[in-house]
């Protein structure tokens, strides 16, 4: 399996079709968490069987990754968990996934991949233009979660997001976490494994005011 995938790829121009929250999920009112960069998707899934009042939604460039993860969700008959395969910049900034961000209440970047070489840094998730699109499209009250155990690629992230006026930090002791789409604080494959080689994990909540 690769491990990286270049986003910028003309591969990635086309998207899948993006079907409607009445075909992606059961019950298609309940609220919805994004989380971009799923990967394999076993944060999704342990969250979905948990808190089945939530529909969760992954975007993952990896092709593989997704359709093994659309076939779990299938075999499981899981109704409030769907996938979508591509570059997540492409997907929200295409017209037919306008409608995602009227139900969407939170989403989150866990562990993006850091593209460490200055001239690669144009293929991290997180560009200005990028927030910019989610600073017009989201809903006022919408949470962005960021998570990372590289400092450089947080303070990027950080100061990309802080820099659009539209987004404030919220103090994670305010945040009511048993109220959002991860009430339990369940861990992503990422940060358990910088959990156990006791890398420091850099987080921060942004509120869309
Ligand atoms: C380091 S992994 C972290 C996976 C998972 N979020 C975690 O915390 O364990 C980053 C993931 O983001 C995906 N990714 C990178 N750029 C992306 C993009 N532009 N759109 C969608 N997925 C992307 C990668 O393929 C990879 O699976």
């Amino acid at each position: 399996m690769r491990q990286h995938v270049n986003p910028l790829s003309s591969n990635f121009n086309q998207i899948e079709r993006i079907p409607s929250l009445s075909e992606m999920f059961g019950d298609s009112k309940s609220n919805l968490h994004l989380d971009i960069g799923c990967a394999a998707g076993e944060f999704l899934f342990d969250l979905a069987l948990v808190n089945t009042r939530w529909n969760y939604l992954g975007i993952e460039i990896r092709e593989k990754l997704v359709k093994n993860a659309k076939l779990k969700v299938f075999e499981r008959e899981i109704k409030n968990l769907y996938f979508i395969f591509g570059n997540a910049n492409n997907i929200l900034n295409n017209v037919q996934s306008k409608f995602i961000f009227k139900n969407l209440k939170s989403l989150s970047f866990n562990f993006p991949d850091p593209w460490f070489k200055k001239r690669h840094y144009k293929r991290r998730v997180i560009q200005p233009e990028f927030i910019n699109i989610l600073s017009n499209s989201l809903q006022k009250g919408t949470f962005i979660f960021i998570k990372t155990d590289v400092k450089d690629l947080f303070d990027y992230m950080d100061y990309t997001i802080s820099s659009n006026y539209n987004f404030k930090t919220i103090d994670k002791k305010d945040f009511n976490y048993s109220e959002s789409f991860n009430p339990n604080k369940v861990k992503t494959n990422r940060e358990k494994h910088a959990i156990v080689n006791q890398l420091d994990i850099f987080e921060r909540i942004f509120i869309k005011i």
